[in-house]
Parts: structure tokens; C-alpha cells; sequence
């Protein structure tokens, strides 16, 4: 009924404006007010955590995205190489796990069994186990050697959102904590991530309150057939996502692909009529940014329909873009948590339309608790 839906028509549509909240609540509590991270819950000894050598991400789905947009952050505060692995290939490919790897495995329920299986194969070869789970008490954090939870409050749709918006932060906390533990980043230099970290709840509502237009686009597009996402560096799995969560709401074909990739295939799908979306870097950092720009043009000199995700103020973008979302002014790593909003809006909207279930799409389970 209305009352546990908050007054929304569905959870999903709940559960994307709770996001704000998710990412504030992760933040909550976790620093000492003089901008120090302080994760004691990690349960982990420190002297471990400064002899890591590699990090090996573990999970399915949404959270592996949420896995692979972290990667990006932890390897460029810590300078740890990341491998981001969905969790049924890690487990039987005989994978390079010592006593210095950090195995962090990602879940919404903690009850994925792909990923659990994962867990305990990792922590056979000696691998220390970090699990980074919304659900208290269910299996992965019980099998595994510490817990971050990410407090997201319980999320009823199947489609993935704000767990994923709280994955992406408790990551990067992670990532904050280890650079500061093994002195990669100076306090005062965390305490500035910190601070940027604590603005994204207020960017995440600013996009949610001007998504009008998001959703007028998505209705006019219910009979689109195909849909491509472009994204480069952590635009990227942004792109994955929201190619995911347009097909498991809407049934419609749609693939993600990494910006760069364009000139190698994908291509060759763009005709006349083609909708692609982009996710643009901010301009602030140009080598990323124009290069995403040329690619927009590039797609639509060949016809395609061109929907940009770029932030306030980049007036580049207009030349080329049939429709252009803006989110507000934030740093490159941060930037998946407002520009992935617009997409799950696109993805939820455009179901609602065709009259689909969104909160319970065919054929999928919340949490899948068989391999
Ligand atoms: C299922 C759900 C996805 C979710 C994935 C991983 O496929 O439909 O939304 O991302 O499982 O679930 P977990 O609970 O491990 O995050």
C-alpha cells in the first residue's frame, strides 16, 4: 500500500528518492569530527590492512558495478591494484589469492549465493574477507572476516538503486581508510573527500527534483527497441548500470559500453534514429571530457538520437546533444553517484509507461540464493 511506499506509486520510485538518505546514513558516524575516518567495526587488524597488496572485488549484478566504479577511487587514493570480478567467474577459475589480498565482496542481501560461494573459496586461500552488505545479520558478513554495512535501509524492488548509491560510499570510505592508515593521503587531503562526500546527498536530491524532463523523455521513447549507454573512466560502469536497469524494468535491449570502445564496434550499430546516452565527464578534467564530446559527435553525424548526462555548465555538450540532463558541479570520482540517478529515473519511468511491474520484473529475484 501507499503508506510503506512513502506516498510513491512503487518502492523503485521510493527507494531512488530515499537515496540521499542512503548515502548520508553510510556516511553517518564514521569520522571524529576532525575529518579522520574511523572504521573501528573494520575488525580487521590494522597491521593486515597495511600489508594488502592486492584487492579483489567480489559480487553480482549492480554491486559488481558499484565494485567497479570503487576501483577507480581505491587505486587512485591507494595505489593498490584492484581487480573488480563477478563473483561465479572468480570462484572457479583458479584465482591468484594470498594472505596479502583483500577480498571485498559487495551485496545488497548478503544472501547472493554466487557471492557467498566466492567468500569462502577466497578465504580457503587464505585471503582476508571484507563483505560491504545492507542486510544486518545474513550470510555474507557472518562468513566473512569484517563488515562495513552500508545503511541503506531495507530495499523491497528488485532493481537495484539506492543499495547501489550506498555500495559506491561505503567504498569509498574504504578507500579513504586505507590511504589514510598506510599514509598514501595526508588527514588534511581525506578530510577534503570527506567533505565532498558529505555535499553528495544534496546533489542527489537537486537531480531528483529536476528529473520532470527525464521522465517526460522516457514515456516518448516506450517503443524504442534498442538503447546504447557510453561512458569513459567511471562513466563507465555508470554506463553498465544503466544499461542493466533498462533492461531488467523496461525488457528493452540496451548495452553499455566504455566510451573509448566506440571506433572498435559499437559503431557499427549506430543508424539513424539509434538513442544513445553519454555520460560526460566533467570539463574540468579535458583530456576525459573532449574526448566524450567527440565520441557524442561522432554518433550523431551518423544519425543517432543523442541523450547527455553533463553537468551544470558545460555549455560544450549543446552542439551535439538532441536532449542534454544536467547534474550539479562534482568531483570526477563522486560523479557516479548523480549521474547514475537520471538513468534509473529513464529506466523506471519508461517501464511505468509501458505498463511493466517495476518492482518486480519478470523473471527476477531480489536476491538469488542458488548458483
Ligand atoms: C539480483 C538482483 C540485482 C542485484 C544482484 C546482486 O540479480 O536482481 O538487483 O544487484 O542480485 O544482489 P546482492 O544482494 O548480492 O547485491
Amino acid at each position: 500500500n501507499a503508506a510503506v511506499k512513502g506516498g510513491f506509486g512503487t518502492f523503485m520510485e521510493k527507494e531512488i528518492h530515499d537515496q540521499p538518505k542512503a548515502v548520508a546514513d553510510t556516511l553517518l558516524g564514521r569520522t571524529d569530527g576532525q575529518g579522520n575516518l574511523v572504521l573501528d567495526e573494520l575488525r580487521i587488524d590494522e597491521a593486515v590492512l597495511r600489508s594488502v597488496d592486492k584487492i579483489i572485488v567480489i559480487a553480482c549484478g549492480t554491486a559488481a558495478y558499484a565494485g567497479h566504479v570503487a576501483k577507480y577511487a581505491v587505486e587512485h587514493w591507494c595505489r593498490i591494484p584492484v581487480e573488480v570480478e563477478l563473483a561465479h567467474e572468480f570462484r572457479y577459475r583458479d584465482p591468484v589469492v594470498s594472505e596479502k589480498t583483500l577480498v571485498v565482496a559487495i551485496s545488497q542481501s548478503g544472501e547472493t549465493m554466487d557471492t557467498i560461494m566466492a567468500v569462502r573459496h577466497a578465504r580457503e586461500q587464505g585471503a582476508k574477507v571484507l563483505a560491504v552488505v545492507n542486510t544486518h545479520g545474513s550470510t555474507i558478513p557472518r562468513e566473512s572476516d569484517a563488515v562495513l554495512y552500508t545503511h541503506a535501509g531495507p530495499e523491497v524492488a528488485v532493481a537495484s538503486t539506492k543499495a547501489f548509491l550506498a555500495q559506491i560510499t561505503a567504498c569509498y570510505l574504504l578507500g579513504l581508510y586505507l590511504a589514510q592508515l598506510r599514509g598514501n593521503k595526508f588527514p588534511d587531503e581525506v578530510a577534503g573527500y570527506l567533505e565532498e562526500l558529505g555535499k553528495l546527498p544534496e546533489k542527489i536530491q537537486h537531480v531528483i527534483d529536476h528529473a520532470d524532463e527525464v521522465r517526460a523523455v522516457a514515456e516518448a521513447m516506450k517503443d524504442a527497441s534498442s538503447v546504447l549507454f557510453l561512458g569513459r573512466h567511471v562513466g563507465y560502469p555508470v554506463a553498465l548500470e544503466g544499461a542493466l536497469k533498462l533492461k531488467e524494468l523496461a525488457y528493452i535491449h540496451a548495452e553499455g559500453f566504455a566510451a573509448g570502445e566506440l571506433k572498435h564496434g559499437p559503431i557499427a550499430l549506430i543508424e539513424e534514429g539509434q538513442p544513445v546516452f553519454f555520460i560526460v565527464p566533467t570539463p574540468r578534467r579535458p583530456v576525459l571530457h573532449n574526448k566524450v564530446v567527440s565520441n557524442i559527435q561522432e554518433v550523431r553525424a551518423r544519425g543517432a538520437r543523442t541523450l547527455v548526462i553533463a553537468e551544470e555548465g558545460d555549455e560544450a555538450v549543446n552542439e551535439f546533444a538532441d536532449v542534454v540532463f544536467r547534474v550539479p558541479r562534482t568531483p570526477t570520482l563522486m560523479m557516479p553517484l548523480v549521474t547514475v540517478v537520471p538513468l534509473q529515473i529513464f529506466a523506471c519511468a519508461l517501464a511505468g509507461a509501458k505498463g511493466y511491474d517495476v518492482d518486480q520484473p519478470r523473471n527476477l529475484a531480489k536476491s538469488v540464493t542458488v548458483e
